[in-house]
């Protein structure tokens, strides 16, 4: 081993870990909690006072870690919002982790980093005055568009409360019922408070209720409350609903409110010309944000959220001057070596100094597929939910517990002579088993009460064999729990 380790030949050990890598692509391995008794105790044991070397690391990874990774990568797979990634945006992570390992001074991977945010927001149909920031995932993209919201808000009102604190003003925000739970962390964070999330009613179809949102607006403003941000989803985890963006946006501006929207998972289907008009009201939004590494296959640690004027985003989260970065931010006219200048300044925008380049992940995907290719993708997906609701339609046996809007369909299993409470607990013993048998692999959740099985397609891999695959699975393991035989949609 080198005295000075962490210098191994990278063409040798990324060629081994990519053929590791492609052969668990190929999948046939099961789970690797089947095997959980070899590689843990492989894994495990005290810090090395002495390092093995590369070499031998490489080996450990090839062998023992890889092929007991998660089954994510897996066309069948179809839990929460999340899959496997593309390959190309995989192999661009690697180039930007090694040729551009921060996203500042002047390189061709930064000048990608602006770039590629500006063709995220054309592509999701943003104003071009939309400006953006990468951050890690939607959690910290929506921490970052509600510290904009109220900086914006308490500016209204005669503060700044990134220099100053919150003050005792009371503050609220309001979101559905069906709004992701990391906006509560979110108003915690900032000192709002989770209990000023004020949960709005939905609709039938688990969209925000434009009626029951003006009424808490309403109360809150005559009680003193300052609105700071009426929150819309585009795409709820849940479900995929897409919430009225129209009537929220303008209720938020009649109450003097931030307007943003969640669009971490559902923004890119604005692509879908079927589900358009649904976007209706986008360009109301202050702030909106979206996972590439959602629906887009980017590897995970890459969101982005919109501003209209990214000014406020310096307010909201500049650094203190320091006297190691004095003179940085020079023009970019002005450089004669690329480290002259730190660039865009990205880490006043949001709330990480070092972080990687992910423009160059992002520009990687939008160069491979275009606009067109992101289209069909996003189609082709929510065809997919739309097919598991045709097949539901036409069997006894399944039920379709909500509309499919994007790629999400909610559905579950159903048996004469069964009721819902029965239902649901046979449906969460098709699930643990659709996991544990077969390569399909769904999450749930629950809608009006009822357990159901969520399938979200966002995958790369699926193809429609693999959808077919999981209705027949489905049936076939919840006759044989409901003790019938499996024939089709007829009853023996
Ligand atoms: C609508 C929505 N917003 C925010 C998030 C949080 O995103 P992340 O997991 O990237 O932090 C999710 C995650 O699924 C989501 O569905």
């Amino acid at each position: 081993m080198s005295e000075r380790a962490q210098t191994g030949n990278l063409a040798d050990y990324t060629g081994r870990i990519a053929a590791a890598l492609e052969q668990f692509l190929e999948g046939g391995q099961g789970d690797a909690m089947s095997r959980h008794a070899e590689w843990s105790p492989a894994l495990s044991g005290p810090l090395p006072a002495a390092g093995v070397g590369g070499d031998a690391v490489i080996e450990e990874l090839a062998r023992t870690v890889i092929p007991n990774g998660a089954r994510m990568s897996d066309p069948g797979f179809w839990g929460w919002i999340t899959a496997g990634p593309g390959t190309v945006p995989v192999v661009a992570t690697l180039a930007g982790a090694v040729a551009s390992p921060q996203r500042y001074t002047i390189t061709a991977f930064n000048k990608l980093e602006e770039l590629s945010l500006d063709w995220l927001a054309e592509l999701c149909g943003l104003d071009a005055q939309m400006k953006g920031v990468y951050s890690s995932g939607g959690s910290v993209a929506n921490l970052i568009a509600l510290g904009a919201a109220r900086q914006w808000a308490l500016e209204e009102a005669g503060s700044d409360p990134a220099a100053d604190g919150l003050g005792t003003v009371p503050l609220a925000l309001y979101a559905s019922a069906e709004v992701h739970h990391t906006v509560q962390r979110a108003a915690g964070v900032l000192g709002i408070g989770r209990r000023n999330v004020r949960i709005i009613a939905t609709d039938d179809h688990q969209r925000l209720d434009p009626a029951a949102l003006e009424r808490a607006l309403a109360a809150d403003v005559s009680a003193g409350v300052v609105p700071v941000a009426v929150i819309a989803t585009v795409g709820t985890t849940n479900t995929g609903a897409i919430d009225p963006l129209r009537a929220a946006g303008e209720l938020a501006k009649a109450h003097g409110a931030w307007f943003h929207v969640d669009g971490a998972y559902g923004l890119p289907g604005i692509l879908d010309e079927r589900l358009a008009s649904l976007y209706d009201g986008l360009e109301l939004a202050d702030s909106t944000i979206v996972d590439p590494h959602k629906w887009l296959g980017a590897p995970v640690g890459i969101a982005a959220t919109f501003v209209r004027d990214r000014s406020i985003l310096h307010r909201a989260f500049t650094q203190e001057p320091a006297a190691y970065l004095e003179g940085a931010f020079v023009d970019p006219d002005d450089v004669r070596i690329s480290l002259d200048s730190m660039g865009v300044p990205y880490a006043d925008f949001a709330v990480e100094l070092s972080s990687p380049a992910r423009g160059v992940v992002v520009w990687s995907i939008l160069r491979e597929l275009g606009r067109e290719g992101v289209r069909a993708r996003i189609r082709g997906d929510n065809d997919f939910a739309r097919h598991v609701a045709t097949r539901a339609a036409a069997s006894d046996r399944l039920e379709l517990m909500a509309e499919p809007v994007l790629s999400i369909c909610c559905f579950r299993y159903v048996a004469p002579g069964v009721d819902d409470d029965g239902l649901d607990s046979l449906n969460a013993t098709v699930l643990r088993r659709l996991q544990a048998e077969t390569p399909y692999l769904p999450s749930s959740t629950v809608v009006n009460g009822r357990f159901v099985i969520r399938p979200c397609f966002i995958n790369g891999r699926t193809e429609l064999k693999h959808v077919d695959g999981l209705c027949d699975a489905v049936i076939r393991i919840g006759d044989q729990l409901a003790g019938l035989a499996s024939a089709g949609s007829v009853l023996l």
